[in-house]
């Protein structure tokens, strides 16, 4: 396990364990923006019959928010580098059919399935002490990762640094700097949707 992934996993877990199976656990200030961060996430495209792979998934709030809506995705994976909170997930969505849920880290594993959307949802936003340009890497080479485990496309959120506040431990991530790594190094479809009220966007990268 990498020392980005070993520290965040770090924070999450006691995230986790300070508020437990809720959006405070999962480290959102309101269940209002972790559920408007999804629908803005699912703008990707159609998910009717289609497979989901939702990279960082917590407690499996986003599964929660795709059948709340009637969402006929064909099969749902939830991937989280935390044991404890797949743990939750498993027990959240255990009577569940056409899911399923693992603790792993992308990066690291060897036996990534394919999947035709691939999301993530607020992994990219806690940097802790980690020095801007090392946690550039580490979210590119995530960013990097979903596209190629996706077969449609993937979608994810950034904090913008169009903000009227700085917080030392929060990752602000230049829309210029993404884009110009995406088209080098990942795909040239590209949409960046900036349009909702929160200090935030969410791109959608297509095959
Ligand atoms: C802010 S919480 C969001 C949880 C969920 N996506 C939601 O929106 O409710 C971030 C979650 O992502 C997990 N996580 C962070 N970095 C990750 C990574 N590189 N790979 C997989 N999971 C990660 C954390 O353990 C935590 O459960």
């Amino acid at each position: 396990m990498s020392k980005f992934i070993n520290n965040t996993k770090n924070y999450y877990e006691n995230s986790f364990k300070r508020f437990g199976n809720n959006f405070k656990g999962m480290n959102w200030p309101s269940k209002k923006g972790q559920y408007t961060r999804f629908e803005e996430l699912i703008k990707i495209g159609n998910l009717k019959n289609k497979t989901i792979h939702d990279v960082g998934c917590g407690n499996g709030e986003f599964l929660k928010f795709l059948k709340k809506k009637k969402v006929n995705f064909k099969f749902f994976f939830g991937s989280d580098i935390s044991k404890i909170i797949i743990d939750q997930s498993l027990k959240n969505f255990k009577y569940s059919k056409n899911c399923k849920f693992e603790c792993l880290d992308i990066l690291e594993s060897k036996r990534v399935k394919k999947f035709d959307y691939v999301f993530a949802s607020g992994i990219f936003n806690i940097k802790n002490n980690f020095k801007e340009k090392s946690w550039k890497k580490h979210t590119f080479s995530i960013i990097k990762k979903l596209f190629q485990i996706s077969k449609k496309g993937c979608s994810f959120n950034l904090i913008t640094p169009y903000t009227t506040f700085r917080e030392k431990k929060i990752y602000y991530q230049s829309v210029d700097e993404l884009i110009k790594f995406l088209r080098k190094n990942v795909s040239k479809k590209i949409i960046i949707n900036h349009s909702y009220n929160l200090w935030e966007y969410t791109v959608y990268i297509y095959r």
